[in-house]
């Protein structure tokens, strides 16, 4: 199928790049030409593992290009809107310029038969908005929504094979012709078995808000139990582990630590409540308010540990923070949990390294006042305290022996849980963890 992708971040180039995979003549679209070039030349514009062979396999046959010139999508059948929707400015609501923009821009070049494909997060109604701007302009055009619910860092694999597709179209039947051209675009993972759910267009907007809420959910509500366990004297991961094992709960997402951050939950529940708010249904998600304020909590509570672990004053202390990202295997930086402690702890005093395999330079745009250390060895040295805030792998592979020859004082804050205690008291830390005694 020819199919244009409009919007190249972090879901357009990944999505574009795996339609081309499953077979499609793909044009991706974007309005930033540094990342249409990079595109043009197989390199991917961020970090997302994979993504760049990916891009050269497909390359080289022939079935993907990358424009700036929205006219190249005159002549696809499908058109994936893939562009962002920020939190507004001074708001919690969402930003939907770009969605707006993308498809008015799209319009003149719709052809009857043709259908817009919705992907990026919106607030409920907004498909039926765009739906009439699309029928006004082609009255024989479709405009569905079909949420993307893949996570940063295994963007492809989920991409390629997601767990489920949710088609949203206008009356929710599975007999809307849209059902079966976005079936045609799927054909390869429906093959294999994964289900597909055909929805009225607000439900599917919400599974989407719904499905991040809900993980964003899960996670303040183990960071809550941390700060239970702390003042009891518990262990959070034990706890975790426990109730994790009972089927209904699952131990998914039940990682207790610094919180969450990134472009999609810290934002998505927001705009979800804004959006509840303009609905008259507010009441029903007071919840996230909470779910919100615990992480954030998360953060102020990471320096209130560090300065006790310095031993009272963060003043002129040196510490390392490992991680900048806002999870391992990105690059993305969004409302980031690590780079926001790490430029608190500078702003109380602390003198502040931070070091990251990927997310340096997009870590050195955000927070220019940092100081950024690639060499894992060099940042560490002579450290008053390290934290770990990022959980990539070569953190979790630390050697606590060798470490505690370059460090100034062997104290380490484990932001994320995932170092064993044991090994590090016994190699001579002082460690602390989030939520364990
Ligand atoms: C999230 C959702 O997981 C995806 O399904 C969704 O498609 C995506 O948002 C989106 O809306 O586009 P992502 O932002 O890539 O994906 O990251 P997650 O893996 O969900 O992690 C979010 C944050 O939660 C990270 O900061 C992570 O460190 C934190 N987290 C995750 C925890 O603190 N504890 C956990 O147990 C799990």
């Amino acid at each position: 199928m020819r199919i244009s992708v409009i919007g190249c971040g972090y879901l357009g180039a990944v999505h574009a790049a795996c339609m081309a995979k499953l077979g499609h003549e793909v044009v991706g679209i974007d309005v930033d030409e540094r990342k249409i070039a990079d595109l043009s030349a197989a390199q991917a514009p961020f970090y997302e593992p994979g993504l760049e062979a990916l891009l050269q396999d497909v390359q080289e046959t022939g079935r993907l290009s990358f424009t700036t010139d929205m006219a190249a999508a005159a002549g696809s059948e499908v058109h994936f809107i893939c562009v962002g929707t920020p939190q507004k400015k001074g708001e919690n609501g969402a930003d939907l310029t770009y969605v707006d923009a993308a498809t008015l821009s799209l319009l003149p070049y719709l052809a009857p038969g043709d259908v817009v494909v919705g992907k990026s997060t919106v607030p409920v109604g907004t498909a039926a908005r765009l739906a009439d701007l699309v029928a006004e302009q082609q009255p024989l055009a479709h405009l569905v929504w079909n949420p993307e619910f893949l996570r940063e860092g295994h963007a492809v694999s989920d991409t390629l094979r997601p767990d489920r597709f949710v088609y949203g179209v206008n009356g929710g039947s599975e007999d809307h012709t849209a059902v079966a051209v976005l079936d045609e675009v799927y054909e390869a993972p429906l093959s294999s078995g994964t289900p597909r759910l055909v929805t009225d267009l607000p439900t599917a907007e919400l599974v989407k808000t719904a499905a991040n809420s809900f993980l964003a959910t899960k996670i303040s509500f183990i960071n809550a139990m941390a700060e239970l366990c702390e003042a009891a004297g518990a262990d959070v991961t034990r706890l975790a582990d426990a109730i994790g094992m009972d089927d209904r709960i699952g131990r998914k997402f039940l990682n207790a630590g610094i919180g969450f951050g990134g472009g999609c939950l810290p934002k998505d529940i927001r705009a979800f409540m804004a959006r509840a708010g303009e609905l008259g249904a507010d009441q029903a998600l007071t919840f996230l308010r909470e779910v919100d304020a615990i992480n954030m909590r998360r953060r102020t509570r990471v320096v209130e540990l560090t300065r006790e672990l310095c031993g009272g004053s963060l003043l002129g202390m040196r510490i390392t923070v490992l991680g900048a990202a806002f999870k391992p295997e990105s690059d993305d930086v969004r409302d980031s949990p690590a780079l926001s402690i790490a430029a608190q702890l500078q702003l109380q005093g602390a003198v502040v390294t931070v070091t990251d395999p990927k997310a340096l330079p997009n870590a050195a745009r955000r927070f220019p006042e940092l100081q950024y250390v690639e060499n894992i060895d060099s940042a560490v040295d002579k450290a008053d305290a390290v934290l770990l805030l990022t959980e990539w792998q070569e953190y979790r592979d630390l050697d606590p022996h060798l470490l505690r020859d370059t460090v100034s004082s062997p104290r380490i804050l484990d932001g994320r849980n995932i170092l064993d205690p044991g090994k590090w008291r016994s190699a001579g830390w002082q460690y602390r963890g989030l939520g364990r005694p």
